[in-house]
């Protein structure tokens, strides 16, 4: 309130002063203008007076007086005549009676022999006199006044400055009701709803995203507040947990504890991640830049890692407002807890290397979906080119750090580990492969496999999703090339240079949910379908994710059961992925085709089987799906591991709903309470829909409540800490063999 007095007050003082100023200057210019105008006409009827009355006082010839009072005295314009002593000779009505003896202007007329003239009151009215001479051989004879009534010059004087006021008025009422609206909805309200906010907060409660606030009003301070306000919330929310565990007899894994294993086994040591797609990327929406965190399962599981042990993230600047942002900041942007560090590619680089060498060749290589590799030689070289340029950027940024450890993930970094390897044989360096490995024959194809396979044995240690791969790589290195590989401890060695080989299936982060859940009714009321059932899917548009196949298994469900016509809805949501290879524009297409094909043959007006939803969503709305559906669809052709099924389970903390997952992907193995299918096999997925729709609710509720147990004890912090464990095991710093 205080505030609110003292900005109007504030506001009044300059608008009176400015108003005040401006009438002031107004009047003073109307003044000079309405006096000029007085002036005139006072010295053209004195002119006109002299003329008449100059030869009548000559003469002494007094009859004619009269006859120049008539002619040109008005109500306005009173006239006089003097003779040589100042003495009036003759005057009309109206100023006779105020005449004195002498008039100060008419003897110095007389004496000056020139006009003389002033303001003066004339009983009581303000009054204009003008006196001219009136000669005889250009000698002054006597003189001829002109009184002008002024009184008008004050009056217009003080309607100017009434007006003034009037104005003054209506602006300072207008600008202080404006100026309180504007202070309570950007200001006052803002700031109750935050405290509001704040204190729902301390007080323990679930609460939703904090209300946004103007950051052209309270920049950085909001988001200073709101970054506090987040890490208070997660701190404790970190810290109920463990407490609860700790009540629990648990010991699972949690972001406090991978935090405190990592200072306790590597001290002060700083952890380095490298991974082609970044954890947060800039995208330019018109005039502004939004934050947003790439569809990845990577950044999913390596995120948490990050936000608990600190350190610098590498990897590819890819947003369209990236280079405006910088080429390093700190994460999360409101509470920074690591480093991203930026590296900018060429478009040539960005072909060959991403799109070419990693997508269109190892990426088909290494899944079993029947799509042919394609191999190019200038792809390899930019992939080889920019495998050198991250590992400069890592060298550079490990510059002075002792022994430091590194986290190389996935297939575009196979060269990496020995490039960086054989200039810091001290950095303990780990990679991770997040797609499967095929078995030795298949990657035979791979024309640079020699490369490939001496680049990833630079690592000391090697991860995979499952035993199964490890033991395709094992053998792959074992046909392929000169080394020893150690089945009885899954390792290989190549000179003095030991690489361990080890399953770690990743996992997502399973936090407490933020928030109550969205209902399903205000989810389906916004998608404007009519259904009470809700399935979901969420991908990248992906061959390897079998979109087409759960699209035609959601058709045949509708057929073999059309009682649920009407009834249930799947939303796919689908963010588009390498738009720039063909056969990912040929996908988008031919799912595209195939959503509004089962949708015109079998919905109707109001009811559309399937909502497809082909953009970027936020993590946000990915989660208010999970929480809202009954099932949700998991149906790759061949998949690592697959997190967006543990990130499902992960968001039921209502224990409910069903999981229908893919046979071939990872998480199958862990995740046996799910519903396992082959996506192949159309009827087989068809008639898992049905069953996750009606499953009895206790089975449902019993399967997913086991589902939970086992993501929330495999979680990211446990695959962090293995692996972690693993890399601290490993003995001497090694040196490789130069090839
Ligand atoms: O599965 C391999 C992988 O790199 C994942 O880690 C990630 O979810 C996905 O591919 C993302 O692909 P991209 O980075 O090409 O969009």
């Amino acid at each position: 309130m205080r505030f609110l007095v003292r900005l109007l007050g504030g506001i009044w003082i300059a608008t009176l002063v400015v108003t005040g100023g401006f009438a002031y200057l107004e009047v003073q210019d109307e003044r000079a203008k309405l006096s000029q105008d007085l002036q005139r006409r006072a010295a053209l009827a004195g002119d006109a007076v002299r003329e008449a009355a100059e030869p009548l006082v000559a003469r002494g010839a007094r009859g004619g007086f009269e006859r120049v009072l008539k002619r040109f005295a008005r109500p306005d314009r009173g006239i006089a005549i003097y003779d040589e002593f100042g003495s009036v000779l003759a005057a009309s009505v109206d100023v006779k009676p105020f005449l004195g003896p002498v008039l100060p202007q008419v003897s110095e007329a007389i004496q000056k022999n020139a006009a003389a003239r002033q303001l003066v009151s004339l009983g009581g009215r303000t009054t204009w006199v003008h006196v001219v001479p009136l000669q005889r051989d250009d000698r002054p004879v006597g003189a001829a006044a002109v009184f002008l009534d002024a009184q008008y010059l004050e009056s217009s004087e003080w309607s100017l400055w009434r007006r003034t006021a009037v104005r003054l008025g209506v602006l300072i009422l207008l600008l202080s009701g404006i100026t309180a609206i504007l202070v309570r909805w950007s200001v006052t309200r803002p700031i109750a709803r935050m405290a509001e906010w704040t204190k729902q907060l301390k007080s323990g409660h679930p609460v939703a995203l904090p209300p946004d606030a103007d950051a052209s009003l309270f920049g950085s301070l909001a988001m200073e507040v709101t970054g506090l306000a987040r890490t208070l919330a997660r701190a404790r929310s970190a810290a109920e947990h463990e407490a609860r565990l700790r009540l629990h007899g648990e010991s699972v894994w949690t972001e406090e504890r991978l935090k405190q294993f990592v200072q306790m086994r590597f001290d002060d040591r700083r952890i380095y991640v490298v991974s082609n797609r970044e954890p947060v990327s800039h995208v330019r929406e018109g005039r502004t830049i939004r934050e947003i965190q790439p569809a990845s399962g990577l950044v999913t599981a390596l995120e948490p890692i990050m936000l608990a042990c600190g350190g610098v993230w590498i990897a590819h600047g890819s947003g369209n407002a990236d280079f405006e942002v910088g080429d390093r900041l700190g994460v999360p942007s409101t509470d920074p807890a690591y480093t991203l560090r930026r590296i900018w590619l060429t478009a040539d680089e960005e072909n060959g290397y991403y799109y070419g060498f990693a997508n269109e060749g190892l990426w088909p290589l290494c899944h079993i979906v029947h799509e042919r590799p394609l191999f190019r030689a200038g792809d390899f070289e930019h992939y080889r080119r920019v495998n050198e340029k991250f590992a400069r950027a890592l060298l550079d940024e490990m510059a002075g750090a002792d022994a430091p450890i590194v986290l190389v993930q996935d297939y575009h970094f196979a060269l990496l580990p020995a490039m960086v390897k054989r200039e810091r044989p001290d950095a303990r360096l780990a990679l991770f492969w997040h797609i499967p490995w095929p078995n030795f024959e298949a990657f035979g194809i791979c024309p640079w496999q020699d490369e490939i396979l001496t680049g990833m044995l630079g690592a000391d240690l090697i991860g995979f999703h499952t035993q199964f791969h490890c033991n395709n790589f094992l053998e792959t290195v074992e046909r392929t090339i000169e080394g020893r590989v150690e089945w009885d401890r899954f390792a290989v060695v190549r000179g003095q240079h030991t690489t361990h080989v080890q399953p770690f299936p990743i996992s997502v982060a399973s936090e407490p949910g933020d928030g109550p859940p969205r209902s399903r009714a205000s989810l389906l009321a916004e998608l404007g379908s009519p259904a009470d059932l809700l399935g979901v899917g969420v991908e990248r548009v992906d061959y390897t994710k079998g979109l087409p196949e759960r699209f035609r298994a959601i058709r045949r469900f509708f057929e073999r059961w059309p009682e649920y016509r009407g009834r249930l809805v799947f939303v796919q949501l689908a963010a588009p992925s390498r738009t720039r290879i063909p056969r990912y524009q040929e996908l988008q297409q031919e799912i595209r085709d195939a959503v509004r094909k089962i949708n015109e043959e079998l919905g109707d007006r109001d009811w559309r089987p399937i909502i497809y939803r082909d953009w970027h969503h936020d993590h946000q709305e990915i989660r208010a799906y999970y929480r809202a559906s009954d099932f949700c669809m998991v149906t790759s052709l061949h998949d690592g591991m697959n997190l967006v099924a543990k990130e499902f389970i992960a968001a039921r903390d209502d224990d409910d709903g069903v999981l229908v997952l893919s046979r071939f992907t990872g998480a199958s193995g862990e995740l046996r309470d799910a519903l396992l299918v082959n996506p192949y096999d159309i009827e087989d997925m068809a008639e898992a829909i049905r069953l996750a729709v009606e499953l009895p609710p206790e089975e449902r509720r019993a399967r997913m409540h086991r589902m939970r147990a086992q993501v929330r004890e495999q979680n990211i912090y446990r695959w962090a800490g293995r692996l972690l464990a693993e890399l601290a095991r490993i003995p001497e710093p090694t040196h490789i063999e130069p090839r």
